[in-house]
């Protein structure tokens, strides 16, 4: 690997079906104006029908938006090893299968080997997990990765700042998830300064 590519920040991203693929796209599209992060990217066989159900975008599509792709069934990729080191990972949009699985530590496919990974090496773990209303389970696995270090970010939409376009309540939530990583974000985030500002 060429030197200058070994000295960006590598980060994980998992694409699973749950709803939400927009986030997914609007956050590799965000990190392609950051030159210093290099993204690896999986895509679970159902977040490729979701892209295609909500964006009629591709697999191949959204592999394109990021630097490396990898496919999920591809359990001895770099990612798998702690011995690759990265900034840490997000799964975007998360599936309540993808949490349980990340919850007890599951491994059944390279997103959630990855995220095992993550945790164990003590790095930044963030699930943006959609569903509701939550079941008991749901909200246990939730609270399984708390305590493992993992951050849970259901994509909720800041109502307060009075915007309207999905666009805007998504580039909202994404920006919040890339503060996460330290991710310079102003051009998507209008950051509060009290009601009266
Ligand atoms: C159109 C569509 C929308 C879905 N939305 C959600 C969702 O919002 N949250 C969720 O947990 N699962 C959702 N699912 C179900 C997951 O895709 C399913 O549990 C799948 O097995 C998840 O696998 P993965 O985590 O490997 O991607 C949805 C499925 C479809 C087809």
């Amino acid at each position: 690997m060429p030197s200058s590519l070994a000295k960006r920040k590598r980060l994980i991203v998992g694409i699973t079906g749950a709803s939400g693929s927009l986030y997914a796209v609007r956050l590799l599209q965000a990190l392609r104006s950051h030159p210093e992060w290099e993204t690896h990217v999986v895509v679970s066989n159902a977040g490729a029908l979701n892209a295609q159900h909500e964006l009629s975008m591709s697999k191949k599509e959204l592999e394109a938006l990021a630097d490396v792709a990898y496919d999920q069934r591809d359990i001895g990729a770099a990612i798998a090893s702690g011995s690759f080191v990265t900034h840490g990972m997000i799964v975007v949009p998360c599936s309540m299968k993808t949490l349980a699985s990340v919850a007890h530590a599951f491994a059944d496919n390279l997103i959630s080997r990855a995220a095992d990974v993550i945790l164990k090496e003590r790095r930044r773990l963030v699930l943006v997990t959609r569903e509701t209303p939550l079941n008991l389970a749901h909200l246990r696995n939730m609270t399984a990765v708390t305590e493992m270090g993992g951050v849970i970010f259901p994509p909720v939409p800041a109502l307060y700042q009075n915007k309207t376009s999905i666009d805007d309540l998504v580039n909202h939530s994404v920006g919040r998830m890339l503060d996460l990583f330290g991710v310079e974000t102003d051009g998507l985030v209008e950051r509060w300064s009290g009601l009266s500002n």
